[in-house]
């Protein structure tokens, strides 16, 4: 059975390898330190069932961030103020031996979640992404990312397609 927990000191993160170096590399030094600091917080899926150190299946980094409402469609700033707050998903991976098997669009899910608490407390126009690349973003596209006018690989989830995502998913 998998579970979501909030990346500790007893999951393995050394043992994660998702193929790409900056990613792994941010799990292993980066990531708790940005949570002990309040930058972001990690989030990893693994079974529940495993022992100590616990093998990371996959992860998601979120943080709050503002953005100016003029950076998206038109359709999309309409009776927005200036300045507004959303929820960077600012990395996710998957181990290798994971990938392809809907780890990826578990995690995503997951990040939906978070989203909704903040959104439930605070308030947030919905999530944000960079797209490190084209294949990256015809990924996000698929769970209903748009791409900001100024760039398409910087993209959008607005609050209302995150509620749909949710109610269709529960
Ligand atoms: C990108 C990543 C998170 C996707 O996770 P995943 O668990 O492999 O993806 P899922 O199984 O949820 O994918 C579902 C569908 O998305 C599509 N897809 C999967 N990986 C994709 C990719 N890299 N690019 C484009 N589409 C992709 C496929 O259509 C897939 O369905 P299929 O397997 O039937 O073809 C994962 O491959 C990964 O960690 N890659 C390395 C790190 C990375 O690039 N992270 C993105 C940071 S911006």
């Amino acid at each position: 059975m998998h579970k979501i927990e909030l990346l500790a000191k007893t999951h393995d993160r050394d043992g994660f390898d998702c193929g790409s170096e900056p990613l792994n590399l941010f799990l292993k030094l980066t990531a708790r330190q940005h949570a002990e600091r309040g930058i972001s917080r990690t989030f990893v899926l693994v079974n529940e069932a495993a022992a100590a150190p616990k093998p990371i299946i996959g992860f998601f980094s979120v943080n709050i961030c503002q953005i100016k409402s003029e950076s998206l469609t038109a359709q999309e700033a309409k009776k927005l103020p200036r300045d507004v707050a959303g929820v960077r998903l600012g990395r996710l991976a998957v181990a290798k031996t994971y990938q392809r098997q809907g780890i990826g669009k578990i995690l995503l899910v997951a990040a939906m979640g978070k989203f909704i608490k903040i959104f439930n407390t605070a308030g947030g126009i919905g999530l944000f992404v960079d797209a490190k690349d084209q294949e990256t973003k015809r990924y996000y596209d698929q769970f209903g990312f748009i791409a900001m006018p100024s760039n398409e690989l910087e993209l959008f989830l607005p609050v209302k397609t995150i509620q749909e995502a949710l109610k269709a998913h529960s």
